[in-house]
């Protein structure tokens, strides 16, 4: 549990989040409002427990922070070592990826001419702590994450319009040839009901 308790601002922000799905909020309003809300979350790191920062030299970690009940969306914890990173993959949901702690590097793909077919490299850019990329299948959804940072740890806060858990996507080799995947939690060390 962290140190904030069920009054912390993880579950403020769990609390916005469910307001506004409870509303019926379209993507857009959510990806709107609930990047406001990210960014109030992330505007601290003190509310994440020390054991959810740790990185495995094994590979990054994904830690389960929050999953609507209704499966509507998810918060989640992932924690880079030095040079780690994922292979390219699509996502299938909208989502919202806050920066911690560190420094992450983005590098967006698109399908060159339709989608399934060859991948072209889009916008690589950084990200810094408070800093927020969006990603949906409607605004584009593939890319590569790593570390930047090559003697540091880096943290990034997920919410995603799923179970990210569970959710089965895609991961992509050079050529754009497409293998399912789904990214299992390390760990749920926060009750699936923060508010
Ligand atoms: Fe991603």
């Amino acid at each position: 549990m962290n140190a904030h308790g069920d009054a912390g601002p993880l579950a403020d922000f769990v609390r916005g989040m469910t307001a506004l799905v409870d509303h019926g909020a379209d993507e857009a309003t959510i990806l709107r409002d609930g990047r406001a809300l990210l960014a109030s979350l992330i505007a601290q790191e003190d509310w994440l427990p020390d054991a959810l920062m740790q990185p495995d030299p094994d590979g990054y970690r994904i830690h389960r922070l929050h999953v609507d009940p209704a499966g509507r969306f998810s918060v989640s914890a992932m924690v880079w070592g030095p040079g780690q990173g994922t292979p390219i993959h699509d996502h299938t949901v909208w989502g919202m990826v806050g920066v911690l702690k560190g420094r992450e590097r983005c590098e967006e793909f698109s399908p060159l001419l339709e989608p399934g077919g060859p991948l072209v490299q889009g916008h690589v850019h950084e990200l810094a702590p408070g800093d927020i990329d969006l990603v949906s299948p409607t605004i584009g959804d593939i890319h590569r994450v790593s570390n930047a940072l090559e003697d540091g740890v880096s943290v990034s806060i997920h919410v995603y319009g799923g179970d990210i858990g569970a959710i089965e996507r895609s991961r992509f080799d050079d050529t754009g040839r497409a293998t399912p995947f789904v990214s299992p939690y390390a760990s749920c060390l926060l009750p699936s009901r923060a508010a």
